[in-house]
């Protein structure tokens, strides 16, 4: 069994843009620029958010951190938005979900401009996406991508069953792996609440991706001799002999489970370190967009 090291191949991009934004940066180009929005004062959004900001910081890139009240109106935060999308200084925009109940999620996804929407949730992204077009892929299943290509695990005419259809990871993940390229030309099995047999289902897959957040859902009962298990799962769970009162879980057993795989990743130190070099890929790409030819 070997670990899918996710900091190790995350540090690993993040160290390739620093070196390509410091080019940009001799040659006289503009510098990537991210504007991320953090709502209210959610733990775990606080968490990502500064790793965000601080990954920027790393490679090189401006950030813009905007810390709204948890009461902002739904028309203050579009407005805000639009301010970002007309700023031409700001190539990339994310809000961090969730978020709350009085916003609508639909409509913040679709005031980002599509040319700067490096979460790539807007309709338009999603859709590039399905057409196998260039677009921004949303970070988490990209950043899964990036993985299996830095390890070359095979995905051709393999099945992989990814249990989960969220719009950030189960669905898009179930598209990218079925594109007819590497890493792709998958045949992938979507599983979610209503499924059934899924233990059966789980038990043919060459890959699985775990992506529900339910903690230790995927048991080494489900799991078949020498499968590749992507665990996408990072739910925070009470525990008091942790100083912060919780530690973090994924969708995987991973102590029962880790020795009948061939590659797993780990919760932490997975495909959430992943998710951020993903993001960066996507801002640097966004900046190197309005580079003129
Ligand atoms: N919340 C959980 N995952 C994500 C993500 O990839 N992007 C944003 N903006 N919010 C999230």
């Amino acid at each position: 069994m070997e670990i899918l090291d996710g900091k190790l191949v995350s540090n690993a991009v993040k160290e390739r843009l620093k070196q390509q934004t410091a080019d940009r940066i001799k040659s006289g180009k503009k510098i990537p620029h991210l504007a991320a929005i953090l709502i209210g004062n959610n733990g775990a959004s606080e968490t990502y958010v500064a790793s965000k900001v601080k990954s920027c910081s790393e490679i090189g890139y401006k950030s813009t951190l905007i810390r709204l009240p948890e009461d902002i109106s739904e028309t203050s935060l579009l407005n805000k938005l639009n301010e970002l999308n007309d700023d031409f200084d700001i190539d990339g925009i994310l809000v961090q979900l969730p978020l709350p109940k009085h916003i609508s999620e639909q409509k913040v996804i679709e005031t980002i401009y599509p040319t700067k929407d490096v979460d790539g949730f807007h309709p338009e992204s999603v859709g590039r996406m399905v057409q196998g077009l260039p677009t921004f892929y949303p970070a988490t299943p990209y950043g899964i991508l990036l993985l299996l290509e830095h390890y070359k695990i095979e995905t051709k005419g393999k099945h992989v069953v990814v249990i989960g259809r969220s719009n950030i990871v189960g669905r898009p993940i179930s598209i990218m792996l079925s594109k007819n390229e590497y890493p792709g030309n998958s045949t992938v099995t979507v599983c979610h609440s209503h499924t059934r047999n899924l233990n059966e289902i789980c038990l043919q897959a060459d890959i699985i991706i775990a992506a529900l957040g339910k903690p230790e859902f995927l048991t080494s009962d489900m799991v078949k001799p020498g499968a590749v298990v992507v665990d996408v799962g990072i739910t925070r769970v009470e525990d008091s002999s942790k100083k912060s009162g919780f530690s973090i879980k994924g969708d995987v057993d991973f102590q029962n489970v880790a020795s009948k795989c061939s590659y797993i990743t780990p919760v932490p130190g997975g495909v959430g370190p992943m998710t951020i070099a993903a993001l960066m890929m996507n801002t640097f790409k966004a900046c190197a967009a309005k580079d003129p030819s």
